[in-house]
């Protein structure tokens, strides 16, 4: 199977490449930016890809790979932090930008390379996605200037000969249109790999992981009925069959009437390897008057991780818990492979666990995207009820109600959702959003209803579209639906007296309210 390793500097983007290239059938793996030569040997990639990332090539001591890359005589392409690492290396200089660019940005092609082949033409401007404050200011002599920014005169380098590319903007992101073919263009044009691998591959070769890794030990699984952790049950269920125990833990955080529904679909499924544990009281008990939102994220994958110990320790042998965990969880507490990204913010089911666990965990889906999941869960015949939901996060309502968490609060918020929710599926709406649901504001307002003043709480609707969660877009609602919507609403739902949308997109925002 022919190869591409990723080397990862740090960019909260770094997978968005990987998955990109996995889309064309070729497989890439992505490794943190030091590994070592004997690793890059054993891996024999047929091409290398130097990932962005936050750090500067301009500081004393600037993260650098392995100098025995430069002599595999293989493909290079450098993208933003890597282009100007190449950049140095082949003798070139990179300065402190005065002008930074984050964001959309035009490129004008000044020479034609076979990166671009088929896709821009010389002379002509195009969009792209930037993201840099350093930017290179001399050329290494042995590369030719691809195209330049009026900003940045560097922006795209080559040399054909040895087939070194330095990008300083982002194909990876959507941004970026046709970004993507520029990424085929490397993998396939210029690094000639052959499109042999399949989500099917990923099936076998985590089937045999997961047998080897857990032998005759038993499984726990954090099952929350969202997709992630329906497929990582699936998956494993598949592997290690009755070894597997689901646990389903009902937080009081949940939709109106999820957790029953949840129930009805898994106990048809997997009859007494998997059990509902009611523990609404715990989280709210916890929770109280607690306003600050990383504090609410730590205690609730705590409260989770307690009760996965005291289950399995009702259970014979469990050594492993199994978690959905996705990629974005991951990006966004801290970086799958140890690279240096900032940190966002703590994913209950990543930045909340102990130091000390008395099991070791399972991730098989850590390295994959929403969408790959959602492949993978067809081909697992996960039924199509749970592979359409909509994403809802672990910590659950608890994210959507920023400032303290009271019942009420939780009671009121989940009848707006439902009714926001409700209206989507009639309005054949559902399936074209990526995630949609209702925020309770801890902002009370003046209103009047039925001739008597109202002073009540707000709520926001946010739906966004999105392909992976990575970044969104909110959703353009006709305005007859969404004041029909902001109308059932305020009339049904004791509590709320006022409606809001949100036109953010991420970034800058992010899709949860918190
Ligand atoms: P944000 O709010 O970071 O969300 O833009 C991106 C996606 O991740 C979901 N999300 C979570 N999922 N545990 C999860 O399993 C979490 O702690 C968590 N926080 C956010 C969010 O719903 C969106 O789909």
């Amino acid at each position: 199977m022919d190869k591409i390793l990723i080397l990862d500097f740090g960019s909260q983007v770094t997978q968005l490449i990987a998955r990109r290239i996995r889309k064309k059938n070729i497989y890439c793996e992505i490794h943190p930016y030091n590994i070592s030569k004997k690793q890059i040997e054993n891996f024999s990639p047929k091409a290398l890809i130097l990932s962005g990332g936050p750090a500067s090539t301009i500081l004393k001591k600037p993260l650098k790979p392995d100098d025995s890359i430069y002599s595999l005589n293989i493909p290079i392409l450098g993208i933003c932090y890597g282009h100007q690492l190449l950049c140095k290396r082949f003798g070139g200089k990179v300065v402190n930008s005065k002008k930074r660019e984050f964001g959309k940005s035009l490129i004008k092609i000044r020479n034609n390379s076979k990166i671009f082949q088929g896709i821009y033409k010389k002379n002509k401007e195009y969009q792209v996605w930037m993201s840099h404050g350093d930017k290179v200011s001399k050329l290494p002599s042995s590369f030719s200037i691809i195209a330049s920014t009026t900003n940045a005169k560097f922006a795209v380098i080559a040399n054909e000969r040895n087939k070194i590319y330095g990008l300083q903007f982002h194909p990876e992101v959507i941004h970026t249109p046709n970004g993507d073919k520029i990424l085929e263009n490397f993998v396939k044009k210029i690094s000639l790999c052959k499109a042999n691998w399949r989500i099917s591959d990923f099936i076998e070769k985590s089937l045999i992981k997961i047998k080897k890794q857990v032998e005759t030990h038993g499984v726990i699984c954090a099952l929350s009925g969202g997709v992630d952790s329906s497929v990582t049950a699936a998956l494993l269920h598949k592997a290690i069959g009755k070894q597997l125990k689901c646990i389903f833990v009902d937080t009081g955080l949940l939709r109106k009437n999820e957790g029953n529904e949840i129930e009805k679909i898994f106990k048809k499924k997997l009859g007494n390897n998997f059990k509902r544990v009611n523990a609404g009281n715990l989280f709210l008990n916890k929770l109280k008057n607690i306003t600050d939102p990383e504090k609410k994220r730590k205690i609730i994958g705590k409260l989770f991780i307690d009760i996965f110990q005291k289950e399995a320790k009702k259970l014979n042998s469990i050594k492993y818990l199994a978690q959905g965990t996705l990629y974005p969880d991951v990006i966004e507490s801290k970086s799958v492979r140890g690279a240096p990204s900032a940190k966002i913010k703590s994913h209950h089911n990543v930045g909340g666990l102990p130091k000390k666990l008395n099991f070791k965990l399972i991730e098989p889906l850590k390295e994959l995207f929403k969408d790959e999941v959602r492949i993978l869960g067809k081909k697992l015949n996960v039924p199509d009820i749970i592979l359409k939901r909509h994403p809802f996060p672990g910590p659950g309502l608890a994210v959507r109600i920023p400032g303290s968490i009271t019942l009420r609060k939780i009671k009121i918020l989940q009848k707006a959702d439902s009714i926001f929710i409700e209206e989507l599926k009639k309005k054949k709406l559902y399936d074209k959003i990526w995630q949609a649901f209702a925020v309770l504001l801890p902002v009370r307002t003046i209103g009047v209803m039925g001739d008597q003043r109202s002073y009540e709480y707000s709520c926001a609707l946010r739906a966004v579209t999105s392909i992976d969660g990575m970044t969104a877009e909110p959703y353009y609602f006709n305005s007859n639906d969404l004041a029909q919507i902001s109308t059932r609403i305020v009339n049904e739902v004791n509590g709320i007296n006022r409606v809001v949308y949100d036109y953010t997109s991420k970034p800058p925002g992010t899709i949860e309210w918190e």
